[in-house]
């Protein structure tokens, strides 16, 4: 351990938020020794990543699996966590325990405890029952991770939490042609004139994590929305035109049409409420952060996208 150069833990290395802060950290060899965390080493994308990051440590551990946590956060500095709400594991068992994702946080923040971690960064989100007045009480991969953040603070260690804005990254599942062929629609379950809280998940959550190591005791018990802008379906696909040169349409559909009680619930979230109302200043915070964030022109750009596959 050495506060000049810390070690610093990666949950979630080979998938995006914790990729994003993998890539980040490893491009600074010089101020950073990096442990990223799979479960299997042998992955095509740990295989990758570890060619390409040669000084990375890899470590095999399973945040459902409390006996393999202790020696992945070992002597670490810092610690990045992220939970998984949308694998079988925790969608099974979202009816008989509802606290499947808080478990697997809790996991992990035990470990950091009993491993006298220096300071533990932790991906979460507010609730939505809270934020809505009790009004919406299903939307459990809020209110799991909400969970985690209390228990966070309720231990004796240091620690800041990240809240993630929408992906920019789902646009790309909610375009299609029109029925001619000649115009792509962005589809989005609400109005598609709400502003809502993006990020480009890839892009930003690096910057902005290494922001909170580097400021560690600035950062201390506090909350950051990692959100490069508000912005609404009709303003990501005038984007997309822009662009791609591409004619774009929008279209709304009910939340009726989503079979999940989960995300039915976020999607009456997003169209009733403001994700981040307890933070109303977050954007001026993204200013401290030395990196140009995403707008919906810098994604479509980055990603490469062209538009969605032609129908045979
Ligand atoms: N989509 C959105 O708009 C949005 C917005 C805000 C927050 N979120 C939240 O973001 C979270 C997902 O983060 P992400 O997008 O970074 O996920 P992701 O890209 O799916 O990455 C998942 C990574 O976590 C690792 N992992 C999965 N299960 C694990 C386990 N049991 N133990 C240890 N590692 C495990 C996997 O690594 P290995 O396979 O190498 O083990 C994988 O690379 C979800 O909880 C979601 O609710 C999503």
């Amino acid at each position: 351990m050495s506060p000049n150069k810390p070690l610093v833990v990666v949950f979630g290395a080979t998938g995006n938020q914790g990729g994003s802060v993998l890539r980040t950290l490893a491009a600074h060899p010089e101020s950073y020794t990096v442990r990223a965390i799979t479960r299997s080493t042998k992955s095509r994308t740990a295989q990758e990543l570890a060619t390409k990051y040669p000084h990375v440590q890899w470590v095999e551990a399973d945040i459902e699996n409390p006996s393999s946590l202790n020696r992945a956060v070992a002597n670490a500095d810092v610690v990045f966590g992220v939970t998984q709400f949308f694998q079988p594991s925790v969608l099974s068992a979202v009816d008989t325990n509802q606290d499947a994702e808080f478990l697997q946080g809790k996991n992990v923040i035990d470990a950091c405890v009993a491993e006298n971690v220096g300071y533990v960064v932790f991906s979460t989100l507010p609730s939505a029952k809270k934020l809505s007045n009790g009004k919406i009480t299903e939307a459990l991969h809020f209110e799991g991770k909400y969970k985690i953040h209390e228990y966070l603070a309720a231990q004796p260690i240091d620690s800041a939490v990240i809240q993630l804005g929408v992906y920019f990254q789902n646009n790309i599942d909610s375009t299609s042609w029109n029925e001619s062929g000649d115009t792509v629609v962005l589809s989005f379950i609400g109005d598609v004139h709400k502003k809502i809280a993006y990020v480009d998940v890839n892009r930003d959550t690096g910057p902005y994590v290494k922001y909170i190591i580097d400021n560690r005791e600035q950062a201390k018990g506090k909350v950051f929305p990692v959100c490069s802008g508000y912005y609404s379906t009709a303003d990501i696909a005038e984007a997309l035109s822009k662009v791609t040169g591409l004619k774009t349409t929008t279209l709304e559909l009910p939340t009726s049409v989503v079979d999940n009680n989960d995300l039915r619930a976020m999607f009456e979230l997003l169209k009733t409420h403001e994700i981040f109302a307890e933070s109303p200043n977050h954007l001026e915070t993204n200013k401290l952060v030395p990196f140009e964030f995403t707008t919906p022109e810098t994604y479509w750009r980055t990603s490469g996208f062209q538009g969605p596959p032609k129908k045979q």
